[in-house]
């Protein structure tokens, strides 16, 4: 029987009469359909429905907004138009009118590219794709004549804030939880951004598709795990085809090439990334700056998309990594507190230089994830259950093995009860730091599985374990220099969010919350000089040389460095250690040496903030928390 789960008294109830000591996520308590603020969407669904969008859709370039109505009529004839998306590129001084048209169907799309034309030079390369311009309309064409005419377009312009904005409306916001919230709604990846990811995805799938029909490419990452802001990167795996989807009592079976070295996968893979990266550079529209790293733990192919304006990593045989974002997905949909924390979260490493764009000895956000994910799990009560909880809970149907790993979690969060943590995002977002101030970095790793701390079985600075490889450490990369600058920085967060609570009513338009705890986004609070002591050559693992930017030469990346999506395994079998994710270009050494703010620098401050919170309590003062009216979460 499940209990009106709405009804508050219940749940005050519950407290006072004897209960079995079950746990918590297994409370005869309804998974409210919207927890995480929507309505949940499984995540096979999700992927499955952009995907068909992608499939119906097409980039169109155009000169200008006006000409949307011209566009919706010449597609028209292919078939209904559903939605139209408009946005702008910029490279340099070019800047690109892009329109994003979704058909009703896949059979109109067909249609249109069936009619679509090569442009009549000959120092082209006549690729097919759904990505074209749109041309002017000739005098005589009777199409001239109607693109005047006030079409019944529906045209969405999406609008994000800019940093400006974004910092105005955090002033005005009532409380530092309405700031989080805020910062999550304004930085979230928009409806346009999922959908050009899934089509940049699609592009790809069709550049393959004459030799590899069932060629699929699935975005990974914080594209699709929930926790992508506007402009992140896009991650994707590229499978061949579903060899282990096949009907096998079929007699028709596909001529096939031996591959020329199959006693060792990863070379074939290798060999294949070759190609594909090949065919991308010489190939295929809006592809630039391909290059390849193939020597890395995943290799990959990064490439720039020019005309939907995003970062690329092509990846092979990485289903898990998708895996893993499903997993996160369904984290991010477990309470609606999760994602509006990692965000506010996630924007204060990257303002205070915890995170970077690039890799290199310093925390990623996919780590600073699992963070704040083992810090909810440690609340009292919890926010989130343990993965393991997870694991308990699946299903036959939630049942599966990537690269022989295991992937197998509960996907289907109905049946998954509600905390009964209360929390503030404010509280939360003081807790994170509180929690992480005191913890043991130098003995305990964290471990996402158990929701709890454990002895680190090998010495790394940081200990962060991969959850879905257990034996791995997803933070090997950060060595204890970065750890110790996310420490204080992590201490200052701490002070200086409580030394705020003490000003609150001074601040009048002064920066406060969210704003205090990052300073200006884009100018560090003070230009340090660089630590001598570290060898920022040796950290980036890379010679100091600028890459053509449209090679296609394997770069020059040391084995260390090459070593992507760093997990180390833990068994020391005299293996190097191996650097995290991306190409670290030569721009973050000199970004460092300008901007960034050292430990030892931050010590003195944080000494400072910290005598200020002791001498405003002596003096007294009324603490504003006490009195704000907390912001609570139902569900
Ligand atoms: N990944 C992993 N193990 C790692 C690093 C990454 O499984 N050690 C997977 C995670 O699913 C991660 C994805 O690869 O989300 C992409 O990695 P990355 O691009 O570094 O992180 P994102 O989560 O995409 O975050 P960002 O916005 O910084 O790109
Ligand atoms: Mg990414």
């Amino acid at each position: 029987m499940l209990f009106p789960q709405n009804i508050p008294l219940l749940r005050t109830l519950k407290y006072n009469i004897i209960l079995p000591k079950i746990p918590f996520h297994l409370y005869n308590r309804n998974y409210c359909h919207s927890r995480a603020g929507e309505a949940f969407v499984p995540f096979d669904v999700l992927v499955s429905q952009r995907r068909n969008e992608a499939r119906r859709s097409l980039l169109v370039e155009v000169a200008g907004l006006p000409s949307s109505a011209d566009l919706h009529q010449v597609c028209s004839q292919y078939g209904a138009v559903r939605k139209m998306f408009h946005y702008a590129t910029r490279h340099g001084n070019v800047r690109k009118e892009m329109i994003l048209v979704e058909f009703a169907d896949a059979e109109s799309l067909e249609r249109a590219l069936q009619s679509t034309r090569s442009p009549p030079t000959e120092r082209i390369i006549p690729v097919h794709s759904p990505f074209v311009w749109l041309s002017a309309s000739q005098p005589a064409s009777p199409n001239s004549k109607k693109a005047n005419v006030s079409s019944s377009t529906n045209i969405t312009q999406e609008t994000v804030p800019s940093d400006e904005e974004l910092q105005l409306q955090l002033l005005q916001s009532r409380d530092l939880s309405e700031q989080i919230q805020n910062v999550y709604e304004c930085q979230k990846l928009t409806e346009l951004g999922s959908r050009l990811r899934f089509f940049t995805c699609r592009q790809v799938e069709v550049a393959l598709s004459g030799l590899f029909p069932q060629a699929c490419i699935l975005p990974f990452g914080s594209s699709v795990n929930s926790f992508g802001r506007v402009n992140c990167d896009l991650d994707m795996i590229l499978e061949l085809s579903d060899v282990t989807n096949q009907d096998s009592t079929q007699r028709l079976v596909f001529q096939a090439k031996k591959s020329r070295s199959a006693a060792n996968p990863r070379i074939t893979m290798q060999r294949h990334m070759e190609v594909i990266s090949d065919i991308l550079d010489n190939f295929v529209p809006g592809c630039s700056q391909v290059r390849k790293i193939l020597a890395a733990r995943v290799p990959i192919i990064k490439y720039r998309q020019d005309l939907t304006d995003m970062e690329c990593d092509l990846s092979m045989a990485n289903r898990s990594g998708f895996y893993m974002s499903e997993m996160l997905y369904l984290y991010g949909s477990m309470d609606k507190r999760v994602r509006p924390l990692v965000f506010a979260i996630r924007k204060w490493a990257k303002d205070r230089h915890v995170t970077s764009p690039y890799a290199g000895r310093w925390v990623t956000n996919f780590s600073l994830t699992l963070m704040v994910l083992f810090y909810l799990m440690r609340t009292s009560p919890p926010v989130i259950p343990p993965l393991q909880t997870l694991i308990k809970l699946a299903g036959d149907d939630d049942v599966r093995t990537a690269e022989g790993i295991n992937c197998t979690f509960l996907r289907d969060l109905k049946i998954l009860t509600a905390s009964d943590n209360m929390q503030s995002l404010e509280d939360l977002l003081r807790g994170f730091f509180e929690f992480y101030d005191k913890f043991d970095f130098k003995e305990r790793g964290l471990s996402i599985v158990k929701g709890d701390d454990f002895v680190k079985p090998v010495h790394s600075a940081l200990y962060i374990q991969n959850p879905l490889e257990r034996e791995l450490n997803v933070s090997r990369n950060v060595t204890l220099e970065e750890l110790e600058r996310l420490r204080t920085e992590i201490t200052h967060a701490r002070y200086r969010l409580e030394e705020d609570t003490q000003h609150i009513e001074e601040h009048g338009q002064q920066p406060w919350g969210l704003l205090s705890l990052w300073g200006t986004s884009h100018k560090p609070q003070a230009h340090r000089g660089l630590n001598a002591s570290i060898d920022w050559q040796e950290v980036f693992h890379i010679q100091e040389q600028e890459t053509p930017p449209s090679s296609n030469k394997q770069l020059n990346v040391s084995p260390v460095h090459a070593a992507t999506k760093s997990d180390e395994k833990v068994p020391s079998n005299g293996e190097k250690a191996r650097n995290n994710t991306k190409f670290q270009p030569v721009e973050r050494t000199k970004m460092l040496k300008e901007e960034l703010i050292m430990p030892s620098d931050l010590n003195g401050l944080v000494t400072k903030l910290k005598r200020n919170v002791v001498q405003k309590n002596a003096n007294g003062k009324k603490n504003k928390k006490q009195k704000m009216n907390k912001v609570m979460y139902k569900w």
